[in-house]
């Protein structure tokens, strides 16, 4: 155990009330998991928590490892595939154009949240079945990633206000996600952009991060 005084006792008291309630939902899904039955949405749910508590992890602890981006982006889709199962959302392909053997600099639920978010936005704009395109690349100085949707795209209204926190168009939403987006990839070093494509119609997101 640390002997180190916490910079910050609400929040790891948070972090602690709060994996006590994964605590709990985990047990429910190993009981459910017991019957044949349940089996998929015992999986979905514990995928669920310990994405839950990974989030909460990443509060406490401040790495700077090299991720593999690839395993990143197979937990965050596997993720929106559980999330759109459950709100029974169209259905979504995910296309992937990776450079082999990307690695990003950060903390992989960090990492993890701003590709969720991404992809669920993406998911939540389509208003049938389509596909979301990941593509990532390195130059000589940056690493790209682009999300691309096949949905209506962004109103240019309110495309200079999304990444603002609590800006939403969609009713019970919080407007929070693209504001975590940001926020997660400047303390990385990096920038986030917004735009439609060519067509008009789709949302294309671009982050640019320094090698
Ligand atoms: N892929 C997308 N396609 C169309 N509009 C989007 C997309 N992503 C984000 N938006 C717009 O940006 C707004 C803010 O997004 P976000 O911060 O994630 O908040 P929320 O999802 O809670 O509305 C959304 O309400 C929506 O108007
Ligand atoms: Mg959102």
């Amino acid at each position: 155990m640390s002997t180190q005084s916490p910079a910050d006792l609400t929040l790891e008291g948070l972090v602690h009330d709060l994996n006590n309630v994964f605590e709990t939902i985990q047990e429910a899904a190993d009981l459910l998991a017991k019957d044949a039955k349940h089996a998929r949405l015992a999986a979905a749910l514990r995928r669920g928590v310990s994405r839950g508590t990974r989030i909460l992890g990443s509060y406490l602890e401040y790495s700077q490892e090299l991720l593999d981006f690839e395993l990143i982006l197979d937990t965050a889709t596997e993720f929106a595939h559980d999330f759109l199962r459950a709100v029974k959302g169209p259905r979504i392909e995910f296309i992937r154009k990776l450079e082999p053997g990307l690695r990003l600099r950060g903390n992989p639920a960090a990492w993890e949240r701003v590709l969720v978010n991404l992809i669920l936005n993406a998911a939540q704009a389509m208003e049938s079945d389509g596909t979301v395109e990941i593509t990532a690349t390195r130059t000589a100085a940056s690493i790209e990633i682009t999300i691309t949707d096949d949905g209506p795209g962004i109103s240019p209204k309110v495309l200079p206000q999304i990444f603002e926190p609590r800006f939403s168009t969609r009713a019970k939403r919080s407007g929070l996600g693209l504001h975590i987006v940001k926020t997660i990839v400047e303390n990385n070093g990096g920038s986030v952009t917004a735009a439609n494509g060519h067509s008009g119609r789709g949302a294309v997101f671009h982050i640019q991060l320094p090698q």
